[in-house]
């Protein structure tokens, strides 16, 4: 239990006792936002004196009053133990508020066992088993600035669980099936040229050019739509040449998809490093459709088969065509049966998916629901808003899009511009890199961005390379002074400023946000709290010296201070998949 929950639990006690006719009321502590006077500030006695009866008021005149008494309730709990917060100093302040003020000496030993443990994270008591699921491009489309999306949130979603003791699988749901290939195979054998597509050095985007020129004809000959449609037959039914030519396509986009992965240090753990495509549940649907039918959940429509909800609380969901194909909901029907049997039935699924398709995974979830596969809480889709840019959204049909490889050259060489010649290759990319995840993953990631370069590099607001600075900076302290600074402190030092000791409440702050983070499933949180500490940092080093602190003991607690604001930025940053620099 956190000293908070304690406090509250304490209080709780003594109103109840107080207030015997009150039963339910339970007293809130909570942490203010602005940094400053309290560490810990309640309202209860605000609230219960609007419930208070009429005798029990005639003892109170006011809220302060109330709050008064609370107060020296609290303070006999204090005298005659030696609980946590003896050390506690409180406070009443207008119009009825109780303040808790924790001493100096509290934070020192917060700080002397931070230095001495390698985990600054608090670990889960219920471990359990995640999948997170980001990424999943398409073979043959581009990969996009939305996919760099999920890649990156999802990505730091899977490292938050990882970091607080879960046990994490990280799946990429590659979009390798569906009838495009049969548009595909067919313009690949009427304009492609399979040597030059081989020896092109990014022939995803070539595909994409013979996928618009497919539909830009198809426009005018109606008869291409049938011999594409005949093509994705020939690959369901597993045509050597059709197969031949969709594997062709798979190496040639994964020739691109390495590429981007290795750049941004994105990994994934199934089936090799790959994740599983769409493809690999090909055999697996069947059953599944036949599940649905056995479960008397499907009709029949003009050939095609759907699912209706009960009270129509969602439209239909098609689950094979006319035709009897099968459809990217039958992928995903079969690769979440695959997923609960593989990794346990109680495993929970995360879905890093654009929030366009809010609607689709809502229908997914509630006939998984409806199978008596999963419980409400164990699927959940991350939504993440979308990217926009002056071009509006991007369609691979009409070529009209925002390749996710244009916006990485884009930003090195925009950092490269502001950067000079000081860095070399390996730094500057790390800055890129860092201004385009920190941007992506800064706000509420439902939130749509537009998206303004400016704001994405600005080294004095909230974004990548402020954050990494910050982290250089410190670097910088500890070589200044190197003497024998970390021993351990043993008293406060009666120099030490406020700001030296806010600092040092910032710094302890880390672990509850990465929680708060983790809880919520929302990075920002980690972002918000890293910016705040890189800003508490930099007001603090504008007028605190380490080199020149006044005794050696306010020496000794600065280098420490500053020793922690980078190890916390450091693994804050990682935790977003964010790199720092020893150097900027
Ligand atoms: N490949 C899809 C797309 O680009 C995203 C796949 C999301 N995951 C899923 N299980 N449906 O839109």
């Amino acid at each position: 239990m956190t000293l908070l929950e304690q406090l509250e639990q304490q209080l709780k006690t003594i109103c109840h006792q107080a207030f015997p006719d009150l039963p339910n009321f339970v007293p809130e502590i909570r942490r203010p936002t602005q940094t400053g006077i309290a560490d810990f500030s309640s309202s209860a006695a605000l609230m219960l004196f609007g419930q208070l009866s009429p005798t029990a008021k005639a003892n109170f005149s006011t809220p302060t009053a109330l709050a008064e008494f609370l107060k020296q309730q609290l303070e006999k709990i204090k005298l005659d133990s030696n609980s946590v917060f003896k050390n506690l100093e409180i406070t009443v302040a207008s119009p009825g508020f109780i303040n808790f003020i924790l001493p100096p000496a509290h934070y020192l030993q917060l700080l002397n066992s931070l230095k001495q443990t390698s985990k600054l994270l608090t670990q889960t008591t219920k471990p359990q088993k995640y999948l997170v699921e980001y990424s999943s491009p398409n073979i043959a489309k581009p990969f996009t600035v939305g996919h760099l999306r999920s890649t990156i949130i999802g990505q730091s979603i899977a490292n938050l669980l990882k970091a607080a003791g879960h046990q994490v699988f990280r799946d990429n749901h590659v979009g390798d099936w569906g009838t495009q290939f049969g548009k595909q195979i067919y313009a690949i054998k009427t304009w492609g040229n399979e040597t030059e597509l081989d020896q092109s050095q990014n022939p995803a985007k070539e595909l994409v050019t013979l996928y618009v020129k497919f539909h830009q004809a198809a426009e005018t000959d109606s008869t291409l739509e049938d011999a594409a449609r005949a093509w994705f037959q020939k690959l369901e039914t597993g045509d050597p040449e059709a197969r031949r030519l969709w594997q062709k396509c798979i190496d040639w986009s994964w020739k691109e998809f390495d590429r981007i992965y290795q750049k941004l240090e994105v990994t994934f753990t199934e089936n090799k490093g790959r994740g599983y495509g769409e493809s690999f549940f090909e055999t697996q649907m069947a059953a599944v459709v036949a599940e649905i039918k056995a479960k008397k959940l499907l009709t029949s429509s003009q050939g095609a088969e759907l699912v209706f909800f009960p009270n129509d609380q969602f439209p239909p969901l098609m689950i094979t065509k006319k035709d009897g194909s099968s459809l990217y909901s039958t992928r995903d029907l079969a690769t979440d049966k695959f997923r609960l049997s593989h990794y346990g039935k109680d495993v929970i699924i995360i879905n890093e998916v654009g929030a366009e398709q809010q609607l689709y995974f809502q229908q997914l979830f509630a006939l998984e629901q409806l199978l008596g596969w999963v419980k409400p809480n164990q699927r959940i889709h991350i939504k993440h808003g979308l990217i926009r840019f002056k071009t509006g959204k991007m369609s691979t049909r009409k070529g009209n899009v925002v390749w996710l490889d244009e916006v990485l050259t884009e930003a090195f060489a925009r950092t490269q511009t502001i950067a000079g010649q000081r860095l070399i290759e390996t730094e500057l990319w790390k800055i890129a890199l860092g201004a385009i995840k920190w941007n992506d993953l800064k706000r509420n990631c439902e939130q749509p961005i537009s998206f303004d370069w400016n704001e994405v590099l600005r080294l004095e607001g909230n974004s990548g390379p402020y954050l990494q600075y910050a982290y250089t900076r410190c670097l910088s302290v500890l070589t200044q002074v190197k003497a024998n600074q970390d021993l351990e402190i043993l008293t406060w030092p009666e120099t030490a400023t406020d700001q030296d000791l806010n600092l040092l409440k910032k710094i302890i702050q880390y672990d509850e946000s990465v929680m708060r983070a983790t809880e919520h499933l929302a990075p920002h949180f980690v972002c918000t709290y890293l910016f705040e500490l890189a800003q508490t940092f930099n007001s603090w080093y504008a007028n605190h010296s380490v080199l020149k602190a006044p005794t050696p003991q306010l020496q000794n607690l600065r280098w420490q201070l500053v020793k922690l604001v980078a190890r916390v930025l450091k693994e804050g940053l990682e935790l977003l998949g964010i790199a720092v620099l020893e150097k900027m």
